[in-house]
């Protein structure tokens, strides 16, 4: 996290200093051993730290976080609206296509949330091909590997 965006007191983000919540699901903090073939060999650090690099030379600050729990999602896709986020990059990984409660949060907060694969899930099983995340996201960003948060990183940072 980019502390310098954040007061010491409320958390709340220093108004000069846009913060883009990068929020990551199950199973991403075994990215550089998982499936390879499929994800590729970056680690989530190192997209974390490409992405820090990239957000900074514009101004702006990444908070970027990995869950393994739903519940933990939704809590931050809440926080990014409490703390007045600038946007949300999501990659819910397998809950994309299972959640209604991740759907729900991004609902009902007005932080666009832009949605985030590594891999292209309609190139792959059916199963995958249904996003709840999908059905709220602002755009989506798939199939370009680690490249794909680079890509709505750029976006969000021209909003
Ligand atoms: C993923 C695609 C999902 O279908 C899968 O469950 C993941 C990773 C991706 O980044 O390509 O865990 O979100």
């Amino acid at each position: 996290m980019c502390n310098r965006c954040f007061d010491n007191i409320g958390g709340r983000i220093l108004a000069d200093q846009p913060t883009i919540f990068v929020l990551n699901g199950p199973n991403l903090n075994l990215l550089g051993t998982r499936e390879p073939e499929i994800y590729g060999t970056d680690t989530l650090d190192d997209i974390a730290g490409r992405l820090d690099d990239h957000a900074r030379a514009a101004g702006a600050c990444i908070d970027f976080r990995q869950s393994n729990h739903e519940g933990h999602l939704i809590d931050w896709l809440h926080e990014a609206q409490a703390v007045g986020a600038k946007a949300v990059l999501l990659n819910a990984a397998g809950f994309t296509h299972t959640s209604v409660a991740i759907l729900d949060a991004i609902k009902a907060i007005t932080v666009p949330v832009f949605e985030v694969h590594l891999s292209d899930p309609h190139k792959r099983e059916s199963f995958r091909h249904l996003s709840y995340v999908g059905m709220a996201a602002k755009a989506v960003f798939a199939g370009h590997g680690a490249k794909s948060y680079e890509l709505a990183l750029d976006v969000v940072l021209q909003l």
